[in-house]
């Protein structure tokens, strides 16, 4: 990977439309499209209400759609607990708002690790940056992390990522489950692969750009290659943009809920019924913006590959993998810029 600059910094200098490097600049970027149509909203406290009433039922129809047809949805009823997601948001806040220095000193990546604060690996001179930073580690299973890299201000940091690292585990399991449901999968199954599941955390800043918003972007358009993904978006502005069909449609953040989307893991062991849709992130041109992004992907020692139970005559549409196989065709994939899920296809 090549060395690039941190993005809070470089805008705090660009003070011209000149000044904001051709290396972030999309000039051919598509907009979003002034589209009616929603993200669907699932109420998990309906969903995991008495399970043989006709709206418990509908909810669950509507939960095996959204998985199905738009691989995305707004999650409201949650159950992580308001005061977690609140100390989240302030340590995040706390953090990011650190000088250069002292996020570095905490917590830099280190050379050909993801994992800390810094950038998202770049494999040419040529490939267009996006505009933002990230803080990436590793939370679950515990023995996984690497507190080393652990911010050690705001003194909160550590205890908040925990408990929502932690909250969102739980609610993700239980989350899981419903889904499966929907595929005729039984509880215990579900938790075979995801009860000890490993879970990375993604904490992005994107900064504000005055002079050139509409041609940034602050993650470029791709699908998770994990399985589910848990998405708080910190701040109350607009950015994250889905695609369906051929058009990208805005997703601004529900008060007090998450977003949710299948990743190219749930989407293979699901042999193609749910979907891993791409997605993207857009940049203001006065407001900082900040997400944080939990991945969760089954047990180290699962295969990824279609579940057994769910294929039909032998028709499997995914190659199988070890997960070890898995993390490094997701790392060869990047670097030769091919769509993952395309090297998976049998
Ligand atoms: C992501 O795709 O991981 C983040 C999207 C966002 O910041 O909304
Ligand atoms: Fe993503």
């Amino acid at each position: 990977s090549l060395p690039v600059p941190n993005v809070q910094s470089l805008a705090a200098s660009c003070h011209s439309a000149s000044s904001v490097p051709r290396r972030y600049i999309r000039p051919e970027l598509d907009a979003a499209a002034d589209v009616s149509d929603q993200l669907p909203v699932i109420d998990m406290g309906v969903l995991l209400g008495d399970q043989d009433t006709p709206s418990a039922r509908d909810e669950a129809a509507k939960l095996r759609s959204a998985c199905e047809e738009w691989g995305f949805f707004h999650l409201v009823n949650h159950g992580v607990p308001e005061e977690v997601i609140e100390q989240m948001k302030a340590a995040m806040e706390g953090f990011f708002s650190q000088s250069l220095e002292d996020k570095l000193a905490s917590s830099a990546q280190a050379p050909d690790s993801l994992e800390g604060y810094g950038q998202a690996f770049v494999v040419s001179e040529e490939q267009k940056l996006d505009w933002g930073d990230m803080l990436f580690l590793f939370t679950q299973p515990p023995n996984m992390r690497n507190t080393n890299l652990w911010p050690t201000h705001p003194p909160a940091f550590r205890a908040a990522l925990e408990r929502y690292s932690s909250e969102v585990k739980k609610m993700s399991l239980a989350l899981l489950m419903q889904m499966g449901r929907g595929l005729g999968l039984p509880a215990e199954r579900v938790a075979e692969l995801f009860e000890d599941c490993v879970q990375s955390l993604r904490m992005n800043y994107y900064p504000p750009c005055r002079h050139h918003a509409d041609e940034l972007l602050g993650i470029s358009s791709h699908s998770d290659a994990t399985g589910l993904t848990v998405l708080l978006q910190v701040s109350p502005v607009p950015g994250l943009q889905v695609r369906r069909s051929a058009r990208w449609v805005p997703v601004s953040p529900l008060p007090g809920g998450l977003v949710v989307n299948v990743g190219d893991v749930l989407e293979i062991l699901s042999n193609g019924r749910y979907k891993s849709i791409e997605h993207r992130a857009t940049i203001n041109a006065e407001k900082e913006r900040l997400s944080v992004a939990a991945f969760h992907s089954p047990r180290a020692d699962c295969l990824i590959g279609p579940l057994p139970e769910l294929v039909k005559e032998g028709q499997e549409r995914y190659k199988t993998l070890s997960s070890e196989d898995y993390v490094r065709l997701v790392v060869s994939a990047k670097l030769d810029g091919k769509c993952l899920l395309d090297s998976m296809k049998v």
